[in-house]
């Protein structure tokens, strides 16, 4: 069966079909759901009846596995899957939906802001894998905004001078834009910021993009609010509606997304009535977006 590629918005987004993810790749295929990652920077795939472990061998295709520790404030004791997936579900270890009050809701209403996965890790992700097992009756669809295109728009000398800037990014910072910030010493210094360059070019197409995630915190010598305003008036040009796509989610669906070159939020929805089960494996990147990145921030 050969691969299908059908593109599903202007810019970006393009819908795969001819493959079974349960079964194994050949390596030329694998290349070819790379370049399509570099080109369309989202992936969707329907009617992939998945489990976590076929989830994980397909995963490792495009990259090794990111681990999903030191991003989030759910104890080891309450984790509900293994530490290879990402849990992006409202669920407790029991299957439970998280309660309104609970710290992790809390916490994971943070997916809620424009971001890009890992940007606080001094190795970001390159790529996210989301598979839908169940989802609520409305609301909770996942909105995907393309860089390269948000890039393109701006002006020649908005341009030049975010070249060479370098942002640094934290969970402390994305959290703190909802009004979180009762952090343990412990996740204080888990979430130590990083750096990462605030524009990237993509190895294969060369296009640009700004690299932003609402764990953006400031610029490197820039003051605070300068920075926090900068980035507030680029994060609203780049999620402007033509940059933008909506996935709404079946079960059974199963979308990639390149963090290199795209952001994405998660839509509201009756959280605390209804389950929503979304499991996540990610690919870790190749290395740091700049040479700056261990500098202490
Ligand atoms: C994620 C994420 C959005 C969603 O998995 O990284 O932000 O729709 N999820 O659950
Ligand atoms: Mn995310």
């Amino acid at each position: 069966m050969s691969i299908a590629i059908k593109q599903l918005h202007p810019h970006f987004v393009a819908e795969i079909s001819g493959l079974d993810l349960r079964q194994p790749l050949t390596p030329e295929k694998a290349t070819a759901l790379d370049r399509a990652l570099d080109r369309f920077g989202v992936l969707v795939f329907h009617g992939q009846d998945i489990t976590d472990e076929q989830q994980l061998t397909f995963t490792r295709n495009l990259g090794a596995i990111e681990l999903a520790i030191g991003g989030n404030v759910t104890k080891p004791e309450e984790r509900r899957l293994s530490v290879q997936i990402g849990d992006v579900s409202n669920l407790d270890q029991h299957g439970k939906v998280l309660a309104k009050d609970d710290r992790r809701r809390m916490f994971n209403l943070g997916n809620r802001l424009w971001h890009s996965d890992s940007s606080y890790r001094s190795t970001p992700a390159k790529c996210s894998l989301l598979s839908c097992r169940s989802k609520p009756a409305a609301g909770g669809n996942t909105e995907f905004a393309f860089m390269p295109a948000a890039y393109d728009a701006l002006d020649a000398e908005t341009k030049a001078e975010i070249e060479d800037l370098v942002t640094e990014h934290s969970l402390i910072y994305s959290r703190g834009q909802l009004g979180f910030s009762q952090f343990t010493p412990e996740e204080l210094k888990t979430f130590t910021p990083v750096r990462q360059a605030l524009v990237r070019a993509n190895d294969f197409t060369g296009r640009k993009s700004i690299y932003l995630s609402a764990h953006i915190g400031t610029i490197v010598s820039w003051h605070m609010p300068e920075a926090r305003d900068f980035i507030r008036e680029l994060t609203e040009h780049a999620t402007q509606p033509e940059f933008v796509h909506a996935h709404e989610w079946a079960v059974g669906d199963l979308v990639i997304w390149d963090n290199r070159q795209c952001l994405h939020r998660v839509r509201p929805f009756k959280d605390t009535d209804e389950p929503r089960d979304m499991r996540r494996t990610t690919v870790a990147g190749i290395g740091p977006t700049t040479p700056l990145a261990a500098e202490a921030a």
